[in-house]
């Protein structure tokens, strides 16, 4: 589900050796997926359309397909509208094609990569408002669950949300915040914030709550699970401090999803210099992903 290596290392002028290194020590000594060979130094490839399948375009379709079945009173308004301004369900989108229409929304651009690349890239392409998009698609076995991120998940579930305005400057901050964190040794707090509002992410509208994290979007399962009352899942409101205290779950549903009430609160709520943050955090113990402390209100029964 996420895009960066969240195991390779907080030192900033880590090497491409280096990096894929830690990528197969993270997956226990499987070669990291992915073609590298082409990547030019910002780990940015050609997304070479005409290359793709039949057999990979129909998969493609097959899972788009899934996920509109179950994303209506599901998915928040801003992704479905973008979604189908996208216009993406005939097979697997041209990247070009996408990004001129979202630099025209939000100054946003696309770029294509091999698969997942280093921290720091990615935080430098975040801050300078590109996404980077995984070119390769899953296979049918993985049609419910994969472990890497892949075109569906960084397209489909990414995507739409990058053309809400708010949330556009939101990821571009969290890019210059990610740069930030890596001097000040606060990057494991600040990817715990980036799983549970931009993977993860729940809405509380006016029509009831609603999903807005990628990792949910592109879900099989948890598209329903997520906002279905009586499970053993947390709804807590997202206060940032306390998330980035918080430990989450990479093999199964999440324990606790916060929810923000709209996008402005997550833009406000991360504004301020996250220095002290870090400092306090350092001191405690982190919190399990199940936690519920004092005082704090589950929103579903
Ligand atoms: N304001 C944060 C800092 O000073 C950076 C940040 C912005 C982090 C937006 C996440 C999202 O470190
Ligand atoms: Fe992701």
């Amino acid at each position: 589900m996420d895009t960066i290596a969240t195991s390779a290392t907080a030192d900033t002028t880590v090497s491409n050796d280096d990096f894929l290194a830690a990528v197969a020590e993270k997956s226990n000594g499987a070669a990291l997926r992915g073609n590298y060979e082409k990547a030019d130094a910002q780990y940015v490839v050609e997304q070479d359309w005409d290359a793709y399948t039949e057999a990979e375009h129909e998969l493609w379709r097959k899972l788009y397909q899934r996920q509109m079945e179950l994303l209506p009173g599901r998915a928040c308004d801003e992704f479905i509208e973008a979604l189908h301004k996208m216009d993406a369900s005939a097979g697997i989108p041209k990247f070009e094609r996408t990004s001129e229409e979202l630099f025209a929304a939000t100054g946003w651009r696309i770029v294509a990569v091999p698969g997942l690349i280093p921290e720091l890239t990615f935080f430098e392409h975040l801050a300078n408002r590109r996404f980077p998009i995984t070119v390769w698609l899953r296979t049918p076995e993985e049609f419910n669950y994969i472990v890497e991120p892949d075109v569906f998940h960084d397209y489909f579930g990414h995507v739409p949300m990058l053309f809400n305005p708010i949330f556009a400057d939101y990821m571009q901050l969290y890019g210059k915040g990610g740069l930030k964190a890596m001097k000040l040794g606060g990057l494991d707090f600040l990817a715990r914030l980036y799983w549970y509002t931009v993977e993860f992410g729940l809405i509380n509208t006016d029509k009831g709550l609603r999903i807005y994290g990628a990792g949910i979007l592109s879900s099989g399962g948890e598209v329903e699970y997520c906002l279905k009352p009586g499970t053993t899942s947390r709804h807590i409101h997202l206060d940032i401090e306390r998330c980035l205290q918080t430990l989450y779950k990479i093999d199964s549903y999440q324990e606790t999803y916060f929810f923000i009430d709209d996008f402005q609160q997550l833009f406000d709520g991360t504004a301020p210099d996250f220095t002290p943050y870090y400092e306090r955090l350092k001191q405690l113990d982190a919190l399990p992903a199940n936690t519920l402390l004092p005082g704090e209100v589950e929103l579903l029964p």
